[in-house]
């Protein structure tokens, strides 16, 4: 199938399991080395795509963005990836797509309020709400109609996955793995809506706000971030959330390839 002309979108996530799959289903794969990462370029589901593993950490995302808009000329980005629960409500194996962006461990006060983006005069940077509407739905037909049967049974009992929820909210990100029930309680009260924590979306939130880009940004919840975050996380990642952004991805593409029905 040609790709769609309109589109050609720039996928990120910041480990290789939370990308899995989409690769190997690129057609006319190809793969350019910069700046230490892999792009790889193809077409998804009739979508133009470049698929990149940013590694961990704001300033990795966003270097990653800025070469992915720069460079590949995307010309919309976005970010699957897991986070940790940051409000009452959002559980594991449920998923949060961002409607706001803060970067938490921002903090050039007293010259400019706490998480201001100093000179911009930003605390909350906003997704693209359209983008995000469709990757909302294309997660929300993931969830209704094929996570039934795309997580295995015994991994759905471990990680009590059932009522998984989508949620759209704020999400917060910083250098910092959340593991202290303290901590994320702090972040909440500082934050109030907080839905999520990690390390890399407000990053590339700032980046595409910077280079006028639409974006939107996934996160499969793994963990509560406290104390017990760090137990079974990649396991996690490798046997739900890897899934959860295969079966995402490829409904939105399949949406946005789809014609445009203007009656
Ligand atoms: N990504 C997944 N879980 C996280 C956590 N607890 N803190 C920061 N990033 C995360």
């Amino acid at each position: 199938m040609a790709a769609s002309s309109m589109y050609r979108l720039g996928i990120i996530s910041a480990l290789q399991e939370e990308q899995q799959g989409l690769v190997e289903a690129m057609q006319g794969a190809a793969t350019h080395i910069h700046g230490r990462r892999d792009y790889t370029t193809g077409t998804l589901w009739g979508i133009d795509a470049v698929c990149v593993l940013s590694r961990i950490g704001k300033v990795a995302a966003a270097m990653t963005a800025t070469l992915l808009v720069e460079k590949f000329g995307v010309s919309h980005l976005v970010f699957t990836g897991v986070a940790g629960s940051g409000g009452p409500g959002v559980r594991v194996g449920d998923i949060v797509v961002a409607d706001y962006l803060v970067q938490h461990d921002m903090d050039a006060s007293p010259l400019f309020p706490p998480c201001e983006v100093p000179l911009t005069g930003m605390v909350y940077f906003a997704a693209d709400t359209d983008l995000s509407t469709r990757l909302a739905q294309a997660v929300a037909y993931f969830v209704a109609l094929q996570l039934p049967s795309a997580i295995d049974d015994g991994e759905k009992k471990l990680f009590g996955l059932h009522d998984v929820k989508v949620h759209r909210g704020l999400v917060a990100s910083g250098d910092q793995f959340i593991h202290s029930a303290e901590r994320i309680a702090g972040l909440a009260h500082a934050h109030p809506g907080l839905l999520a924590v990690e390390m890399e979306g407000a990053a590339v939130a700032q980046v595409c706000f910077e280079l006028n880009v639409p974006f939107a940004v996934m996160r499969t919840i793994s963990d509560n971030a406290n104390e017990k975050a760090a137990t079974d996380f990649l396991h996690f990642v490798q046997a739900v959330a890897a899934q959860y952004a295969f079966y995402s991805i490829k409904r939105l593409c399949e949406q946005l390839a789809a014609p445009v029905n203007d009656d």
